[in-house]
């Protein structure tokens, strides 16, 4: 008995072996559900974050990125709302004086995905601007959304008329992240 007194810890083990291993198997597992939650849950809400709230998404349709990107960048869906996209689309010929020669499948397939993605759905904090300063009306471009015009009022029409630039239309000359979808200011480099 004299020996027992003197380790109790061990007498503890020794005698309630079962229970003991039932609580450390039950700790065990709520340390692994706990480390579960902390490794898949913040990531994916980190990421929802970045990308969703902030960012427009990257152009996803090949369809669209090659028939309407085989004349300047293929512009990103939440750049304007829907009704924009379906005026682009009945009137892009007469509109910017080419004939895109797109057959009617492939055009009502477009626009699906550009309709399905605008930017009265976006979550992006650009796209909610664009829906904000453009007040109801439906603009054919984007670079007729007062939003995007203040944003450049400091960028002179020698700039955009640069051969490296050619327009203010090309987006990709000078957001060197706009492919992604980010038009950030740090992103921004005009070319000589
Ligand atoms: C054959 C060449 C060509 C193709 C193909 C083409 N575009 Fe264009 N697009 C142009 C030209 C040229 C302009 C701009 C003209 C200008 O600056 O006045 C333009 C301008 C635009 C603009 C306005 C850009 C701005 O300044 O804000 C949008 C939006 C647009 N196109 C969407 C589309 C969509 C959607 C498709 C596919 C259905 C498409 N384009 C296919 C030639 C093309
Ligand atoms: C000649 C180069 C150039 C072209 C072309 C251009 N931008 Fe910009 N953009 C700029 C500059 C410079 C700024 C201002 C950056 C700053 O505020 O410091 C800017 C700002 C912006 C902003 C606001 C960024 C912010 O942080 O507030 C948006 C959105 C934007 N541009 C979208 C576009 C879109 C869409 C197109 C194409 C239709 C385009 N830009 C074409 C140079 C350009």
């Amino acid at each position: 008995m004299v020996y027992v007194n003197m380790f109790p810890y061990w007498n503890e083990v020794k005698y309630t072996k079962e229970p003991f291993a039932a609580k450390r198997l039950k700790q065990a597992m709520l340390c692994f559900i706990s480390l579960g939650l902390f490794f898949c849950i913040i990531p994916v809400m980190a990421c929802a974050d970045h990308d969703e709230e902030h960012y427009m998404k990257p152009v996803s349709n090949p369809v669209y990125k090659q028939v309407c990107g085989a004349c300047h960048f293929a512009y990103l869906p939440e750049l304007l709302p829907s009704g924009s996209w379906r005026l682009i689309l009945d009137n892009h010929g007469q509109y910017f004086g080419t004939d895109t020669g797109i057959d009617m499948n492939t055009k009502d397939a477009i626009l699906q995905y550009l309709i399905g993605n605008a930017a009265e759905q976006s979550r992006a904090k650009r796209s909610k601007k664009i829906m904000k300063s453009i007040r109801g009306n439906l603009p054919t471009r984007i670079t007729d959304i007062p939003y995007i015009r203040e944003k450049h009022d400091e960028v002179s029409s020698d700039v955009f008329n640069r051969k490296s630039v050619g327009s203010f239309s090309n987006c990709v000359a000078c957001h060197t992240t706009a492919e992604q979808g980010i038009f950030e200011d740090d992103n921004v480099v005009i070319p000589k």
